[in-house]
């Protein structure tokens, strides 16, 4: 029971997670070929509408998005206001939570969640040159919401293989059945709060190292490493120091997880020439093998975080940008549960069981 391990909390139609046999699927299709075919934006309307778009639909659809990316002026005041002190998730709880909410607060609507979710890069961006010291760049309204992302960044037209890895991985990472972040914007949500306040919850959820803060750690890790020679050493280490290896295990897949295994061909691609690829593919390698020796009782695999640290870096984001940049794709699963949640809704109020003293 401890981590509500292998409790089912709630009936979904969005995805199912069998970590049995590695298998994802969104509303009865296969994530990873979605991941190769559909855009971001096609998922998403998936993922809340149930059924990709036809093609006409589509373009409405994109349209709906890209009139709502630019900020409100209040909001940009709040995210200059903050202190370099607050990193870019603290500053994404803030800047989101900042947000308008077009329309009734209770249900809450697809429309009222397009305005937030159009939103979710440019804060990151905005936030991202303030720390920086550059200038924010403003959103473009003819770009895709992965090609947008990457010029708001760089301020130069992303490369055509950029934009379709980063459409990959924002697929794959969109909705992942009831992980951490996303029970938390149900909970909030089953008060029948406002969804702002359910997506804010999950980023607080999402940035903590054992769930969405493990990639960077990962691209730390293989950094500290830098040469194949000193791996098993620098692993063996870790482990017996008792400490994890971040970018593997999972509370669900007792097998490789698919996610990771799209994302490693997504990766090998766009860097398969490069030295801190090879050195991936290496460490990777030994991680597995002490892994099975030291924890021989626990099936523990590469997971999402380790190949999403590779395509991102390959991608050319900085590492601080890597759990924002999950942020991005993973509000679109949020806004899915919370409009799930919201169509039959009933207080999530589990028990808990005393066991503290009574009195004499
Ligand atoms: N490295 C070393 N040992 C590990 C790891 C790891 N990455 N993951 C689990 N273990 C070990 C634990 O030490 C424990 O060993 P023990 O029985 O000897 O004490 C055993 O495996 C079971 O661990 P739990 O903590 O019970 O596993 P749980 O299902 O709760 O944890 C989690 C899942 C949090 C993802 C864990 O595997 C982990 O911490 N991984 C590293 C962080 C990471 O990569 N997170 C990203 C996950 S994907 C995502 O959130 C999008």
């Amino acid at each position: 029971m401890a981590g509500l391990e292998g409790v089912p909390v709630a009936d979904t139609h969005l995805s199912m997670v069998d970590g049995q046999r590695g298998h994802l699927i969104y509303r009865g299709q296969w994530a990873d070929k979605l991941a190769h075919s559909h855009s971001f934006e096609e998922v998403t309307h998936l993922l809340w509408v149930g059924r990709l778009p036809e093609h006409r639909e589509s373009e409405r659809w994109c349209r709906d998005w890209t009139g709502k990316r630019a900020l409100p002026a209040s909001t940009v005041r709040i995210l200059d206001s903050l202190g370099t002190e607050q990193g870019m998730m603290e500053s994404l709880r803030t800047g989101v939570s900042s947000l308008p909410w077009e329309g009734k607060t209770w249900p809450p609507t697809p429309e009222a969640l397009v305005g937030i979710l159009a939103r979710v890069p440019t804060l990151v961006s905005h936030r991202w040159h303030r720390l920086q010291g550059t200038d924010p760049i403003p959103p473009r309204e003819d770009l895709t919401h992965a090609a947008n992302y990457l010029y708001m960044l760089t301020g130069k037209e992303p490369s055509a293989a950029h934009v379709q890895a980063l459409d990959a991985y924002w697929v794959l990472t969109a909705e992942h059945g009831l992980n951490a972040s996303t029970f938390a914007a149900r909970v909030v949500t089953s008060t029948q709060s406002d969804g702002l306040s359910g997506l804010v919850a999950a980023i607080g959820a999402l940035k903590g190292p054992l769930h969405g803060g493990a990639p960077s750690e990962v691209e730390g890790m293989l950094e500290q490493i830098g040469d194949s020679n000193r791996a098993a050493a620098w692993i063996e280490r870790r482990l017996r120091r008792g400490e994890r290896l971040m970018g593997f295990g999972h509370r669900i897949y007792r097998t490789r997880d698919p996610r990771a295994e799209s994302l490693r061909v997504v990766a090998q691609r766009l860097a398969s020439e490069e030295p801190w690829f090879r050195l991936a593919l290496q460490v990777e390698e030994e991680a597995l093998r002490q892994l099975r020796q030291w924890k021989p009782h626990r099936e523990l695999h590469t997971n999402v975080e380790f190949y999403a640290a590779v395509v991102l870096k390959a991608i050319g984001l900085p590492r601080e940008l890597y759990t924002p940049t999950f942020t991005v794709a993973r509000t679109a699963g949020w806004c899915a549960h919370i409009l799930e949640q919201a169509e039959n809704n009933r207080i999530i109020r589990p028990q808990s069981r005393y066991i503290g003293s009574f009195p004499d």
